[in-house]
């Protein structure tokens, strides 16, 4: 029998409370993290300011008013013939501090109807726990996941939202990229992951990345014990973001940098699916002489609550080569990093390598033998408005058609298990990383611009027409 796309794949679309949802403050949602960004730009960082500044513009504070809209953006996910749509719960709807004994009603009362509005279609739900939004208060008072009482708070948000939805969400992940803060010198990265607010090369920034990494693992892996319990019919992923990483030439030196790059920023995944540190990471430890708080009770956390399957993210590939100033092969970021001279970049130059997905999810499928979920792909591109409102953006059709092709080899040929494919950003929404608007990843266009100016008007693309298209015909046609 020859293998295909399974007739009950999860084709939908991926987003993030925080990056769509707007109502900052509405029904008494708190503070969060991305509270505190202000906007970037194409190479300028977004800044995390001590609090809401009122100088200052938060694009995150009204997004694209998704709050107000989901009714009407969700009947155009159905539209397009969306089986899945994978978004966050933002946790300061739910709890607004982080650190209170009961949770938001009216927080609560709003994922009760965007779920039922989602199952009016079909629609499954696919819902991240953290991506990005550590309540603000506990970054003030805590000092983000640095802080072991933090996985308290975070399990008393999962159980919480597990009981409440335990028939209306069956797909969960936990931790959104929880690898990105393998870059422990981007202060950007450790906040959104962790809630670490550094100075620029804190001294102590590895050593608190590795210490709140794991108290995040030993936070999933608890609450896939508990969601198990109160549904064992939940599917409980990691969520990992894998940029491949391949060795500069064929040098012994750069195959082997590329090899502990690899090492470096997968062993959360090992943590995850496997429910142990990799022993190459427990060498790396001794070596480094890196003592994070990590107790017997939390290794057998660890072998216990390993994950049902693999969520990641794919954009692209990146390149590295061996430094003489890093003899001991340590990836330690940006200056390891070569430009790959065969692929073709996007405007924000992020390098473009479809082929690179299907070696991604090789990987995946041979290190963890579980289900694979693709729940971020695509690509961050400017579009125009004609004069009769049309989006001609062939270029994203081209990026996504490509990709698909790709995931299509997976499944077919290489026989990998891939359960879904929700593309990131199906209607245009804030970016992450630069707090744009104007870096757009939608099917549907929403009329605002990075300064937070616009009508908020939703517009089909083109590439709206083509994804109903695939999906209707399960991926054959293209
Ligand atoms: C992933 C995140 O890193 O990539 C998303 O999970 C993010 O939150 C996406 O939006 C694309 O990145 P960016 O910076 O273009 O928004």
């Amino acid at each position: 029998m020859k293998y295909k796309i399974p007739k009950d794949f999860l084709w939908g679309g991926a987003v993030a409370a925080h990056q769509l949802e707007g109502g900052w403050q509405a029904d008494g949602k708190g503070i969060s993290i991305a509270d505190v960004m202000t906007a970037g730009a194409n190479g300028v960082p977004r800044q995390i300011t001590a609090g809401v500044l009122s100088d200052k513009f938060y694009p995150n504070h009204e997004a694209i008013d998704f709050y107000h809209h989901y009714k009407e953006d969700i009947k155009l996910f159905a539209e397009m013939g969306f089986k899945s749509f994978r978004t966050s719960i933002a946790w300061t709807r739910i709890f607004p501090q982080g650190d209170e004994e009961l949770p938001n009603e009216a927080g609560l009362k709003f994922y009760d109807n965007l779920f039922a509005e989602c199952h009016k279609y079909g629609i499954e739900p696919v819902i991240t726990l953290a991506h990005f939004e550590i309540p603000y208060h506990l970054v003030k008072e805590y000092g983000g996941w640095r802080d072991r009482r933090v996985i308290d708070f975070f399990i008393r948000f999962a159980t919480t939202v597990f009981k409440r939805y335990r028939h209306q969400v069956k797909y969960w992940m936990t931790f959104n990229e929880i690898n990105n803060q393998t870059d422990y010198q981007e202060q950007f990265l450790m906040a959104t992951d962790s809630g670490l607010v550094l100075e620029p090369n804190d001294p102590d920034s590895e050593a608190l990345m590795y210490q709140a990494a794991h108290y995040e693992l030993v936070a999933s892996a608890l609450a896939v014990k508990i969601g198990h319990q109160i549904n064992p019919e939940f599917k409980i992923g990691c969520m990992i973001n894998v940029s491949p990483l391949y060795p500069a030439t064929c040098n012994p030196q750069d195959t082997f940098q590329a090899l502990k790059a690899m090492q470096r920023r997968y062993w959360f995944a090992d943590v995850h699916a496997l429910g142990s540190y990799p022993r190459h990471m427990e060498a790396f430890f001794a070596e480094k002489g890196l003592r994070s708080d990590i107790t017997a009770e939390d290794r057998i956390v660890l072998a216990e609550g390993t994950v049902d399957y693999i969520g990641f993210s794919y954009y692209n590939s990146m390149t590295v080569a061996a430094q003489t100033t890093n003899p001991e092969f340590h990836f330690v970021g940006p200056e390891a990093v070569q430009k790959n001279p065969y692929l073709q970049a996007s405007d924000w130059g992020w390098p473009i390598d479809p082929l690179g997905l299907r070696y991604s999810l090789n990987w995946l499928a041979d290190h963890y033998h579980k289900p694979l979920m693709i729940v971020e792909n695509g690509l961050g591109a400017k579009d125009e408005l004609t004069a009769d409102d049309q989006i001609h953006d062939q270029y994203r059709i081209a990026y996504l058609k490509a990709h698909i092709q790709a995931m299509k080899d997976a499944i077919e040929k290489d026989g990998v298990p891939v359960i879904g494919y929700t593309p990131w950003g199906c209607i245009d929404l804030v970016s992450a990383g630069t707090g744009q608007m104007s870096k757009r990843y939608g099917f549907i266009y929403v009329d605002r611009d990075d300064q937070g100016k616009g009508s908020n008007r939703r517009l089909k693309k083109d590439s709206f027409y083509w994804y109903q298209k695939v999906i209707k015909t399960n991926g054959s046609e293209l």
